[in-house]
């Protein structure tokens, strides 16, 4: 009872152990589509290049098809003797169409096999994140849109700084989005060359087509070196790396949001549509969707960092320890595209608290670098001590448990005599926001610009 695909020198079968720690089939069954389609390709090209005649292609073809029917219908057993998807179909394959099905692994390995069905696995997964984070973009860009006005606190160290406009918060975002998005852009059109037809490692002598079955798997060109096509996995860890930048920057906007929707913030509403109650104290909702999201994000830069670290020692080429990559990029995918698509959701419900906003964005003494700028501009004092004076002043506000538009204009006076009346003009937050023209500010009209450029980029 040695293995049917490759125990011709073996006189036992595994062990139960080597079986369990050998076996792909648990996972890599998610691979059957891309298997078969690798497998159609290859088979065409066989009979194209005259390595196979048409109507072993012809069966080998409807064999496949019978069997993708199966997988998706769920009627399809899966085998653990079988170790992996590859062997799982090809035995179907010939329980289905009989001999012909031997010919389907001529000038072709597991190996190059393998990296073909992952390569387009990973290409379909930079796809969907493309597709989530447009999703997830436009969603912010709404929201930038509707309160490109409304004001709120920008943070430095999370203690209030200036005032800055919520649209401008939103888009702060839909820049960081967009950069995830052209880097899976650009790491999808680096994965996207065929592995196709390296063979085991040094190639075939079959006269092959590479760029036939490249084309037909819609690759821009088979890879240009056999022995690479079949070790390396950087499409893998490109995904895995663009995934954890992205991730993280999901987790910094979750984090915002835990912290945005608390009592003691309350500047937005989550809906409850991505909130959850507690069983003992019943006034709660809590802010689950992005608690979750905030923590998968830990998974994805597991994944990275275990590809990274199975595939730092190997030797070209192929070693069994690249079995080890298919799971950790299953899971980190999966979660990505949960995670992004929970965020598109809690963003396109999430209500800004805007009066609570607008209050909070004039506590802290938040328009204390308008006031400097003020005695900068009128008065010609240079900045520096503009800055020690406007310090002193908020000295004074602060002794009178006030924020600085509450001072006299005696109070102010009293520390620098040439201020006037005209100064508590800039000490409003809406002033404050509407004078930071300067490009990428936070002035309504700049943050009206760039909404109205992105959604020109995502159309
Ligand atoms: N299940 C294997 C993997 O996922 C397929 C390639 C096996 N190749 C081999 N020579 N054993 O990597």
């Amino acid at each position: 009872n040695a293995n049917q695909m490759w125990g011709g020198r073996f006189a036992e079968g595994p062990d139960a152990i080597m079986e369990a720690i050998n076996a792909s089939i648990g996972f890599d069954q998610r691979l059957a589509a891309q298997d078969i389609a690798g497998s159609r390709a290859h088979a065409a090209m066989l009979a194209a290049q005259g390595i196979i005649s048409n109507s072993d292609a012809e069966a080998i073809r409807e064999g496949l098809l019978t069997i993708l029917s199966e997988i998706e219908q769920g009627r399809f057993t899966f085998s653990t003797a079988l170790e992996d998807i590859h062997m799982n179909v090809e035995a179907r394959l010939k329980e289905v169409i009989g001999e012909p099905a031997g010919r389907l692994h001529t000038g072709r390995s597991r190996n190059d096999q393998v990296a073909t069905d992952f390569r387009l696995w990973v290409r379909d997964q930079a796809d969907a994140a493309i597709e989530g984070l447009k999703a997830l973009m436009c969603a912010l860009l709404v929201q930038a849109g509707t309160g490109a006005e409304w004001v709120m606190p920008g943070f430095t160290h999370l203690q209030t700084a200036q005032p800055v406009t919520w649209g401008h918060h939103m888009m702060a975002y839909v820049e960081m989005f967009g950069r995830d998005l052209s880097r899976f852009t650009d790491a999808r059109a680096r994965m996207n060359e065929s592995p196709l037809g390296a063979a085991a490692l040094a190639g075939t002598s079959f006269p092959i087509d590479r760029h036939m079955t490249a084309e037909a798997l819609g690759f821009a060109r088979p890879c240009a070196n056999s022995l690479d096509a079949v070790s390396d996995r950087d499409f893998a860890l490109e995904f895995l790396a663009a995934s954890s930048i992205c991730a993280m920057h999901l987790s910094r906007f979750a984090e915002e949001l835990v912290i945005w929707s608390s009592a003691q913030f309350r500047f937005v509403a989550l809906s409850d549509r991505f909130s959850t109650g507690s069983s003992i104290m019943p006034q709660k909702k809590n802010p689950d969707a992005a608690e979750l999201i905030r923590a998968k994000i830990g998974r994805i830069f597991g994944a990275n960092v275990a590809l990274m670290t199975v595939m730092k020692g190997l030797p070209l080429a192929y070693s069994k320890d690249m079995q080890e990559d298919k799971e950790q990029v299953f899971d980190a995918a999966d979660n990505l595209m949960l995670a992004l698509a929970a965020m598109t959701g809690m963003v396109g419900d999430m209500q800004a608290n805007v009066p609570v906003l607008e209050a909070a964005a004039g506590a802290g003494f938040s328009t204390a670098t308008d006031l400097a700028d003020w005695l900068v501009r009128v008065l010609g004092m240079p900045f520096r001590d503009a800055h020690h004076v406007t310090g002193s002043l908020v000295a004074v506000a602060e002794g009178k448990g006030c924020d600085l538009p509450e001072l006299s204009l005696a109070d102010m006076q009293a520390v620098e005599p040439r201020i006037t009346e005209e100064v508590f003009g800039v000490l409003g937050v809406h002033n404050s926001v509407a004078s930071r023209v300067s490009y990428g500010g936070t002035a309504p009209e700049q943050v009206k610009q760039q909404v109205a450029a992105w959604q020109e980029r995502l159309s």
